[in-house]
Parts: structure tokens; C-alpha cells; sequence
């Protein structure tokens, strides 16, 4: 499929990679962006070769949040044109959020206002030294919305989600990774080395465990300790059946035959002479 906003990038049978591709507007998400997103992720949700997903901008710029003129004020006029947009956004957003696959953004550049909600939304997140980090919002008289908020009180403690919103200044990768907001800060040269290695080193998991765990993580947040606990158990029944007991037959006995470490490798990157 072609698409005029965004691109999509195979970089292996494993790896696929978006870019956001407005760069002259530092690739901010028109309404074309949120409906060419919602097709692409639908059709990756269910490509059952890709593990790991990779959303980036092209350019310099990660992305400057909503398109200020595409999205709000062109389509303030037209009630339906912002309905569809909406919920346009808020569906890719949830697929991105629900993937069953590994997501990680690596942020290139500014992060605006609804591009929180884009990289709360992914598992990992790495960005450049160079990057910066703002909810806008407050500056043009509104609050943050699309997600943000709660991205923002989920992620951060309470005084910097409410220190950033209220103030609306940018802050850099380095403190955006102090507050929580990213996994890690790299230098800039390097984003993208290190989001591919470990890219590469992930889509060789086993695929069903990535998406249970992800699963559980997102289910447990809200659960009491008991609850967590029984509904772990239960999802590890399931992952047992659906991977056809692999984790203790294949890579437990791996274990036991002193063929792999699992503290600091995985029984399918493994290379020994005695694995398949
Ligand atoms: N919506 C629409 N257009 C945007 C945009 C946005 N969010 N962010 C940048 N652009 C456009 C600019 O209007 C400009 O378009 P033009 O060339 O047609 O005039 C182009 O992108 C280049 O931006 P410019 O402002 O000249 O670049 P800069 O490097 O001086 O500043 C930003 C970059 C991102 C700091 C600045 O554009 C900005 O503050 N943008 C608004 C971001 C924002 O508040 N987003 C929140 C949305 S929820």
C-alpha cells in the first residue's frame, strides 16, 4: 500500500519501521496521518512474521503532535471531517497500545503535545540526545488531550506530570529518561544503531511469551496483589497451551542439559553446537 504521510519500511522478516514523513512540518499528524496510521497498523497486527515494530520520523523531528492547522482548525468548521479524526487517532493508538508484537519509538527530534500519547503508547522508547520533549498545550490556551494526560499521571509521578502540563516547557532526552518518561537517552549518532541491535535481539523471543507478557503487564496495573497473582497463573496456562508447552520442554530442558544461561541469554539466540 502507498501512503502519502507516513512510510512504511521492511527491514527484515522480523522488523518493520514507520517513519512519520512530513518532515517539512516536523512530521506533524494530520488527519491523513491518523487514517493512513490506523490502515498500517491494522494490517501489521496481524502480520505473523513482523515481532517488532519501530516509529521514528523522518527528518529531524520525531513529531510536533496534532497538525495545529490540519486538524483543528480546518476541521473546526466541519463536526463529522473531526469525528472521523478522532477516531481515526484514537484507533491506531490503540492497536499501537494492544500490538501484540514489541514496539519501540526512537525519537529523532521534537516530541510535541499528542506525540506523548504516541511514545506512552509503545514499550520501549529511545531517543536522541538532541530530542526534546513538550506538552505544548498550555501554551495555545487548552490542555492536553488525545491521551496525554493519562500518559503523562501514568507514566511520571504526580509533581512532574502536573509540572510539565502547567508549564509547558521542553525538557531534554536525558531528563525525560530521569522522570520515566523514555527508556534511554543515546547520543544522538547512535539512535538508530541501538534501536535496530536490539531490535534484531528481540524479534528472536519466543513470539507468544512477548505477547502474554505484554498482556499481563497491561492487565495487572489496576489488579490487588491477589488477583495479579491468579490472573498470572491462568495466563500462564494459556501461554503453555499455545506454545505447545515449548517454555519447559524445549528451553527448560535446554537448562537442564547446561546448554544455555537464561539470566543472560536466550535458548533461542543460543548458539552451541547441541542446539538446534
Ligand atoms: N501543526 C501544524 N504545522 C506545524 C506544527 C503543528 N503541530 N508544527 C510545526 N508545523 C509547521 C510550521 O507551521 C511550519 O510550516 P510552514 O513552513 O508552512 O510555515 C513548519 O512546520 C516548520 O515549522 P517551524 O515552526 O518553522 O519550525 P521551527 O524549527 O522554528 O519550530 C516547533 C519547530 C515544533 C518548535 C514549532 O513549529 C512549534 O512549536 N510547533 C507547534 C507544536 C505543538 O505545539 N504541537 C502540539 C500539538 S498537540
Amino acid at each position: 500500500m502507498v501512503y502519502s504521510t507516513i512510510r512504511l519500511e521492511r527491514r527484515n522478516s522480523g522488523v518493520a519501521t514507520i517513519f512519520f514523513n512530513r518532515p517539512e512540518k516536523h512530521n506533524a499528524m494530520s488527519p491523513t496521518v491518523h487514517k493512513e496510521m490506523r490502515d498500517c497498523l491494522a494490517s501489521l497486527a496481524e502480520d505473523e512474521q513482523l515481532r517488532v515494530l519501530v516509529i521514528t520520523g523522518a527528518g529531524e523531528s520525531f513529531s510536533a503532535g496534532m497538525d495545529l492547522k490540519k486538524y483543528f482548525l480546518e476541521q473546526r468548521s466541519s463536526p463529522v471531517e473531526m469525528d472521523k479524526s478522532r477516531r481515526n487517532s484514537r484507533e491506531w493508538i490503540n492497536l499501537l497500545r494492544t500490538m501484540s508484537k514489541v514496539t519501540i519509538a526512537a525519537v529523532n527530534g521534537w516530541c510535541v503535545g499528542a506525540a506523548l500519547r504516541v511514545i506512552g503508547a509503545c514499550d520501549i522508547v529511545f531517543a536522541g540526545d538532541n530530542a526534546k520533549f513538550v506538552a505544548s498545550e498550555i501554551n495555545f490556551g487548552v490542555f492536553p488531550g488525545g491521551g496525554v494526560t493519562k500518559t503523562l499521571v501514568e507514566l511520571l509521578g504526580w509533581r512532574n506530570a502536573v509540572y510539565l502540563t502547567l508549564t509547558g516547557e521542553p525538557i531534554d532526552a536525558k531528563r525525560a529518561a530521569e522522570i520515566g518518561l523514555i527508556t534511554k537517552s543515546v547520543a544522538r549518532g547512535n539512535l538508530y544503531k541501538e534501536v535496530y541491535a536490539l531490535a534484531n535481539k528481540l524479534k528472536n523471543h519466543e513470539p507468544f511469551s512477548v505477547r502474554l507478557a505484554k498482556d499481563v503487564l497491561r492487565h495487572v496495573k489496576p489488579l490487588d496483589d491477589d488477583t495479579a497473582w491468579e490472573y498470572e497463573i491462568a495466563k500462564t496456562e494459556e501461554l503453555t497451551y499455545l506454545q505447545r508447552n515449548e517454555w519447559t520442554d524445549v528451553a527448560l530442558k535446554k537448562f537442564r542439559n547446561n546448554e544455555f544461561k537464561p539470566a543472560f541469554e536466550s535458548y533461542k539466540t543460543k548458539k552451541r553446537k547441541t542446539m538446534v
